[in-house]
């Protein structure tokens, strides 16, 4: 079931995702040779509380920590923990806020020093996957227009899809109706949606330097890509007005 929001709650939803973007706007700040994945989550629930708001991840389906942070071939979920940054990593890192009942999402993919062209061609494009999609958040479009933005764009550059995990639906609920796949087949046409003022969603391409395919590390959250090739995530929270698109998860 798909709920629709109102401008009222479309403006609240912007300030739960303004506190998202802040926490990863800090989180972002510390990336550098030597930081822990650890302390980069202790700053994003810090920053979180200190604008009133709650870590949305912290206990969800039971993860442990504020922030899901991924390094280099793991794709999205990974735990934070002791481990290093280190110069030519690229870096995920995904957060979520609830404020005032409502909830933002976003995360980016950012580089640690000097990576290589392949590994920066592929976080930019990542990038780029999401903006396309974004773009597509006018009524009238479709959700297949997004699954096709971030689609062709990817595979022009030469980069796989992740098409286990998709965007989805927000706004009381983390996850909600509809599902926001990053490709289109069959059964994505089949029930595809036309937007309309009021629709919520969170757009978040995942792309693979190599094949598609991943797998879950023994943790039970940190995805990985099969093959050990790079991989990259950005995330927004965006609301389909009749201006067209607004994200949510801008400052
Ligand atoms: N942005 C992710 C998502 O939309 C993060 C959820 S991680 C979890 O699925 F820990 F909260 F589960
Ligand atoms: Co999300």
């Amino acid at each position: 079931m798909i709920v629709y929001k109102s401008p009222r709650e479309i403006e609240t939803m912007r300030e739960a995702g303004r506190v998202a973007r802040l926490a990863l706007d800090a989180a972002r700040a510390m990336v550098k040779p030597g930081v822990s994945t650890l302390d980069i989550d202790a700053e994003v629930e810090r920053v979180i509380r200190a604008h009133g708001a709650t870590p949305e991840f912290k206990g969800y389906h039971g993860y442990p920590a504020s922030s899901c942070i991924s390094v280099n071939e793991q794709v999205v979920h990974g735990i934070p923990s002791g481990r290093r940054l280190k110069e030519g990593d690229i870096v995920g890192i995904d957060v979520g806020a609830r404020l005032k009942g409502y909830v933002g999402d976003n995360a980016a993919t950012i580089c640690v020093g000097k990576v290589t062209a392949e590994a920066r061609r592929l976080v930019e494009t990542t990038r780029e996957c999401l903006e396309a999609a974004v773009e597509m958040c006018v009524p009238g479009k479709k959700l297949s227009d997004v699954g096709r933005a971030v689609q062709s764009l990817a595979e022009a550059r030469g980069f796989t899809l992740v098409r286990e995990y998709s965007g989805h639906g927000i706004g009381t609920r983390m996850h909600e109706d509809p599902s926001v796949p990053n490709y289109v087949d069959a059964a994505t046409l089949k029930r595809d949606l036309v937007f309309r003022e009021g629709l919520c969603i969170a757009i978040e391409p995942m792309l693979n330097a190599g094949a598609a395919d991943v797998r879950t590390l023994d943790d039970d959250w940190t995805v990985v890509t099969q093959d050990g090739s790079l991989s990259a995530h950005w995330e927004d929270t965006i609301a389909i007005t009749k201006d067209g698109p607004m994200v949510l998860t801008r400052v």
